[in-house]
Order: C-alpha cells, then structure tokens, then sequence
C-alpha cells in the first residue's frame, strides 16, 4: 500500500507572515552563507529585513551575498571565526556602522564531522564543541551586551539538533555541544527577558543540502531512500526551517521563549516496537577494528 506522508508545503517564495515583518528590522545569521543558514537568511529577505552574514569563507560569504541580492535585499558580510570573542565583536561593529544594532540573531554556524568517540583527538572535541558551544555563546553575549546597554528588545534563536535529548552515536562531540546550546536556550531566556530579549532554539531535521560537508554527505550516502526512512515520507525543505526561524523571531511570537522548536516531521521520536541489531558505529562507518597504537 502507498502511503502519502506529509503533504509538500508551500512553494518556495511564499511567506508564511505579512510582507514586510521584518521591515527596518536587521538580522544577523552566522554561517548565512551556505545550507541551511543561507536559507533562513533568504527567508528574513523576502520580509524585508537587512541581513548580516558573518562567517570564516569569503567563498561562502559571497554565495550568501548573491543569494541575498537576488531578492534585493541589502547585506553585508563580515568574515568571522564565532571562536575567538574579539572577532564576534568586530562582526557586531561592522553589522552597526552599515545598519545599526542587529535585531535578531541567528546562531547557525555549526561544526560537525562523524567519528567514533574511542577515535576523536582531544582537538577534534574541542574544535566542534568551540565552534558550536562556546561560539553560540560569545555571540548570543555580544548582542545581549549591546541591547541591554540600549534598552532594546531582541530576539535570538539558536539553530540546534536533536541529539541534543537522545545523544548522536558518532558524533560525541556534537552532540554533547548542542545538548549545551538546547540548555543555555532555556537559562539565557530567563537571564535575559527582563531585558526584552527573548532566546529560543530551532532544531532542523533531516535537510539534505548541497552545501553540506563530504563527510556528512559520506555518513548520509549509507541510506539510500531518505524519504522513507522518515515517518514524514519525505525529507525536510529548507523553505520549511526559514519560515519556522522567521515567525519565532517575529513580532507573532514575543511570548515564546526559552523554547526549542523541532521541524523534523517527527522523526526524533520515531520508535520501532523491537529495535534492530546493534552495529557498532565502527562498524557502521566501515571502519577496521580499533587500533591504540
Ligand atoms: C576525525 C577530524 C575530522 C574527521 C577534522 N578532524 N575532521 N577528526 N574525523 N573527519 C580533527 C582534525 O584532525 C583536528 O584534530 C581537529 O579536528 C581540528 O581540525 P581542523 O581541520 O584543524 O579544524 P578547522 O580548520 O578549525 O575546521 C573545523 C572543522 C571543519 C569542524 C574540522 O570540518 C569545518 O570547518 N566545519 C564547518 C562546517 C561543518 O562542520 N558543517 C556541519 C554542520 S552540519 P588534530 O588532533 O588532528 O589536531 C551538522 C548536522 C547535524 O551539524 C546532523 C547531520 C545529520
Ligand atoms: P553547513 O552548510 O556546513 O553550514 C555551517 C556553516 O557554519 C557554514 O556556513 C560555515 O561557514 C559556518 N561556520 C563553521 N564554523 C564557523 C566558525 N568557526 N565561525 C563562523 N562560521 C562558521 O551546515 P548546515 O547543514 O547548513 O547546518 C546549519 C546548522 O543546522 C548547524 O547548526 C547544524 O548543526 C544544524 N543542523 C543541520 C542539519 C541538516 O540536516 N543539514 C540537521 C540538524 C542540524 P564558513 O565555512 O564560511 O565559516
């Protein structure tokens, strides 16, 4: 028997809020340049907002310029490693003296790369769990510092996964720093809504990009029909996520914070009545026995 999963959503361009939500409005996305940030950013576009896009390759900043330009909307990039606190704060510099003080953040930029845990080098862990844990933060501080200092509101929404709750066999490293994102959603929004500024996290499920890294494309390839392997029948559209990231940080959802949304047709929670053998993930991932030496 065919079954129909869940209907295909509107076409790309259409807008799920009022045109020009964001007018006026400025969004900063880290990582807007490629994936799944590109496309929340082209989604914060179409509603009239200016985009900041900030992140380390002036390759994929260019691809989020152009993508951006397409719609005319206004950008600047800003080349930024989230890693190293001084460089958050030139970003914010630049993004005020082009457009004023960035409205709404969008922690998207991420690190990840599959590995057995008994494999990972200590700079493996730190990298990702730099990149993706103490990154978000110093740019979550960075724009909290200035709002608070301005006495404006703000929203921020942090891009996470859902292995934050169930953990993510190999991948230790980032699934360890996304449980710490989910977490410090839920402590940042109670810090700082006294001060209007509201903090939530968005969790993709499986949005397959062509922008995504070979060696997630490599772990992905080892399923060969995504669509059925989800209770949706299909995988996630990337128009799907920049609605969700444009109406939490929209004036429609002020009272919602500390909150983490999961767009991914259910698949987190998929069960099955007896699970399947376990493969180790070395196993999984092709890989010989292991070796200390
Ligand atoms: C094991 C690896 C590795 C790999 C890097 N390392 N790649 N170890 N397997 N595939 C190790 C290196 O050997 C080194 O440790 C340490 O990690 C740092 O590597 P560098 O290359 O020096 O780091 P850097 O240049 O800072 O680059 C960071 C990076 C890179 C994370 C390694 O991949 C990157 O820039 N990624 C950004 C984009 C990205 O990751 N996107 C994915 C988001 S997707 P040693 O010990 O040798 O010094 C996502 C999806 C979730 O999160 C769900 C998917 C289904
Ligand atoms: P991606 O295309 O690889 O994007 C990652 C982005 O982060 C890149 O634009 C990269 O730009 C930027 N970045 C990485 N390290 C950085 C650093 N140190 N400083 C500044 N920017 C940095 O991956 P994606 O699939 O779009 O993922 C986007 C977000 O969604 C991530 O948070 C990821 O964990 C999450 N996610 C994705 C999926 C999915 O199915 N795609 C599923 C679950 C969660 P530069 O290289 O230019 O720095």
């Amino acid at each position: 028997m065919s079954l129909p999963g869940l209907p295909e959503p509107p076409p790309s361009g259409a807008t799920a809020l009022p045109p020009g939500t964001f007018d006026g409005q400025v969004v900063l996305v880290t990582g807007g340049g490629t994936g799944l940030g590109r496309a929340i950013a082209v989604e914060f576009g179409r509603l009239g907002a200016r985009l900041v896009v900030a992140s380390r390759s002036d390759d994929h900043l260019d691809q989020g310029r152009a993508a951006l330009s397409e719609l005319t909307a206004e950008v600047e990039t800003v080349s930024c490693d989230i890693r190293d606190p001084d460089q958050v704060a030139a970003a914010f510099d630049a993004a005020e003296q082009r457009f004023g003080l960035p409205d709404v953040l969008i922690n998207n930029a991420a690190a990840n790369f599959p590995v057995p845990a008994e494999d990972m080098s200590p700079n493996a862990w730190r990298t990702v769990v730099d990149i993706t844990l103490n990154g978000t933060f110093y740019c979550s501080r960075e724009l909290a510092r200035r709002h608070i200092a301005a006495g404006l509101p703000a929203s921020i929404v942090n891009i996470g996964a859902s292995y934050a709750w169930t953990g993510g066999p190999g991948f230790a490293h980032s699934a360890a720093a996304k449980a710490g994102v989910k977490n410090m959603v839920e402590t940042l929004a109670v810090e700082w809504g006294p001060y209007g500024i509201q903090v939530n996290g968005l969790v993709p499920g499986l949005f397959p990009h062509e922008d995504m890294t070979a060696d997630i494309q490599q772990n992905l390839s080892r399923t060969s029909d995504k669509d059925t392997c989800q209770p949706a029948l299909r995988v996630g559209r990337l128009r799907e996520l920049g609605w969700a990231a444009t109406f939490l940080a929209s004036p429609y959802a002020r009272f919602i914070s500390g909150h983490t949304l999961v767009v991914d047709g259910a698949n987190w929670q998929r069960r099955l009545l007896t699970n399947s053998p376990v493969v180790p993930v070395r196993e999984q991932m092709g890989r010989g026995p292991f070796d200390l030496g």
